[in-house]
């Protein structure tokens, strides 16, 4: 497990393991993080080209392999022998890897959702259980927040971002709730939002009531669903026969954009019919870790069939 206290990597044994690493190949950590997994890569001999649309992570990992930064044509970009990274969203995965020579890669890596550092930083909005100001924008050069959306949109669009990207089956009482308490004062912080939820649902067992809808919002924000399609898509193209497509998913919806896209791809084999689950010693140790499904595919050539 990687050292660093900024993020516990997840599934770190099975991730190295899906990659099957070869000394000398390049891989891409499409969302380096904390740098765990992509330490591992490191370790196995494997050159990385490590993605964050986090400026913060860019720059702790920076940090952590001693990697100088600079900025390139707006990015934090640092360049080492064995090691590349850059500030970048991987929607746009293609071309930020030939922007900086990678135009194939032997296997490539999504660990999806935000780090326990992000989770952590009560200024960036991520955590219900933490005062701050209602942002949760993981690219600060996003233009709409959080507190925008919950202050902006009508009742009818809440209720759909809730039911929709939250699984919410109480979206319409909440969306009602956050509108009759705007009128009153503007919804600015973490804790205003998840004083309105606590009012309207109950709590489910160990699950918080404001889990959802922060998910939702998350989720709006960040567009993650659609950045995750498209850097499918990406990974995909630029991905070397025989090379592996791994991809940790926290929710429903990411795991079954996932899924689907394995499916329908004719250049994918899938390896995983079920995804990988961590074992119970780790969900012990690591409590983010519950929810982690990793799905594992290797490119085909293009005649192959399934
Ligand atoms: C769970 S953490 C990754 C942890 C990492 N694997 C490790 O071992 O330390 C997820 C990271 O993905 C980043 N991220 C989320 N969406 C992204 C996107 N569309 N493009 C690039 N990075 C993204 C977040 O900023 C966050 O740092």
């Amino acid at each position: 497990v990687a050292k660093s206290v900024f993020h516990k990597s997840v599934l770190y044994k099975e991730v190295l393991e899906a990659l099957s690493v070869r000394p000398g190949r390049t891989y891409i950590d499409a969302t380096t993080g904390g740098g765990g997994h992509t330490r591992g890569i490191l370790e196995f001999g494997g050159k990385v080209l490590g993605i964050d649309v986090d400026p913060g992570a860019i720059k702790y990992v920076a940090g952590v392999f001693k990697v100088p930064l600079k900025e390139v044509e707006g990015r934090l970009v640092g360049e080492s022998e064995k090691l590349t990274i850059v500030q970048g969203n991987f929607a746009d995965l293609k071309r930020i890897a030939e922007r900086f020579g990678v135009w194939e890669a032997s296997g490539i890596l999504f660990d999806l959702g935000v780090s326990s550092h992000q989770l952590g930083e009560a200024q960036r909005g991520f955590s219900f259980q933490q005062e701050g100001p209602l942002d949760m924008r993981m690219d600060p050069h996003l233009a709409v927040t959080a507190a925008d959306l919950v202050n902006g949109l009508n009742e009818g669009e809440l209720d759909e971002l809730f039911s929709k990207y939250g699984e919410e089956s109480a979206g319409r009482r909440l969306a009602r709730a956050v509108v009759r308490a705007r009128v009153k004062k503007k919804i600015e912080t973490t804790m205003d939002l998840a004083e309105i939820v606590e009012r309207v649902v109950w709590k489910r067992g160990k699950i918080h009531p404001a889990t959802r809808l922060f998910q939702a919002l998350r989720i709006a924000v960040n567009d993650e669903l659609n950045n995750l399609k498209k850097g499918l898509v990406e990974a995909t193209e630029i991905l070397n026969k025989g090379g592996r497509l791994v991809v940790i998913s926290f929710h429903s919806l990411e795991d079954r954009i996932v899924k689907n896209f394995f499916k329908e791809r004719a250049d994918l084999q899938v390896l995983t019919k079920k995804p990988i689950v961590p074992e119970e010693e780790e969900i012990l140790a690591n409590r983010k870790a519950r929810s982690a499904k990793m799905r594992v595919a290797e490119k085909q050539s293009a005649e192959s069939r399934k």
